[in-house]
């Protein structure tokens, strides 16, 4: 096995050229028999990862698959947090990421050490956090949720039981919008669904009077407002998969397009522009840091791994459990 190179480590990614004449899809293929590697890839990735990976999900179904893979080697295309819940799930996995710059804003919004302060500021209050933070911050939280489980592990609690909600303060506002919860918010935001234009979509939806209007939660509440289903990324394509409407504007990372196009090729997704460009699309430039060669040199070379120090993970595997086992028992 080739050592790791300075220059490599430096810029976090392997930037070796694809040997000319390889089938990189077929040989990406190969490499994960021989290796019994698994790709697991959001639905933020390109369309070209989405369509090679084992298995494509979002952030619940990811932590789900990555808890029963029987695979020596998980390549995760997402961001590095996703990584780093697939490695406290499977400690003795190699788990390998494309590229260690794929960061996440909401997660850098929430240094573990600010809000382990915060948590400790309020004693009485069990803590909640959104599967988009640090190891470390999971360390600190009592139950982990993702957008996709986060209003029925919040009704879990008592009613007269204080809760933190963080990172993400749009997550946790519209979470205390439909249970009438007042969870105490932390700060933090993602800079994609922040920026979407609230008079893009009204002209939208004036342009297009039939479309169902699909928008994630982690939109700020004047998006929110505007809304027919919010939701996760799965539950947006499930909604477009079964709904009888012919045409959906979409406000979310415009990578979940692909799915919803490759799923219902009669059907018409409208992206919705963010407010600070003339692009049509709002992209993650961290999840668009994926791609097929990087993937490829990731599986050839066994690097960039990620790791997680061993008493961080002992801390961090309890919320991530616990939300595994509630979304079990409620059939999420
Ligand atoms: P979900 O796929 O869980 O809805 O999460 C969205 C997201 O922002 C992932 O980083
Ligand atoms: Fe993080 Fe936002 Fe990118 Fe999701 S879309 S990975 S929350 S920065």
């Amino acid at each position: 096995m080739t050592s790791v190179k300075e220059s490599w480590k430096e810029k976090g990614y392997i930037d070796e050229p694809v040997p000319q004449g390889v089938d990189l899809k077929a040989e990406i293929r190969r490499m994960c028999k021989e290796k019994n590697a698994i790709i697991m890839a959001h639905y933020y990735t390109d369309g070209s990862l989405q369509d090679i990976a084992d298995f494509v999900g979002d952030s619940l179904a990811l932590a789900q698959k990555a808890a029963t893979t029987d695979a020596a080697i998980i390549v995760m295309c997402g961001v590095h947090f996703m990584a780093e819940t697939n490695k406290i799930l499977c400690p003795d996995k190699v788990v390998l990421i494309p590229d260690l710059n794929a960061s996440c804003s909401l997660a850098e919004s929430c240094p573990a050490a600010e809000f382990e302060a915060f948590v400790k500021a309020h004693p009485d209050h069990k803590v909640i956090s959104y599967v988009n933070t640090s190891a470390a911050t999971k360390a600190v939280t009592d139950v982990v949720v993702t957008s996709g489980n986060a209003r029925q592990i919040v009704e879990s609690f008592p009613e007269n039981q204080p809760l933190i909600f963080g990172p993400d303060k749009n997550l946790g506002a519209y979470i205390n919008s439909v249970t009438g919860r007042n969870m105490l918010l932390w700060n933090g935001g993602c800079h994609v669904h922040e920026r979407f234009s609230v008079e893009k979509l009204i002209a939208l939806r004036k342009q297009y009077p039939k479309a169902k209007v699909l928008v994630h939660p982690e939109c700020r509440g004047a998006i929110v407002k505007l809304a027919d289903v919010v939701g996760s990324t799965a539950r947006l394509l499930k909604y477009a998969q079964e709904s009888e409407v012919k045409q959906f504007l979409v406000v979310t990372e415009s990578g979940i397009l692909h799915q919803m196009q490759k799923s219902c090729p009669d059907k018409e997704f409208i992206p919705v522009p963010p407010d600070d460009s003339t692009c049509a699309c709002n992209e993650c430039n961290f999840m668009k840091l994926n791609t097929l060669e990087k993937v490829y040199n990731t599986l050839k070379y066994e690097w960039p791994q990620v790791d997680v120090p061993q008493e961080t993970a002992e801390k961090a595997l309890r919320p991530i459990n616990r939300m595994l086992e509630i979304s079990k028992r409620l059939g999420l």
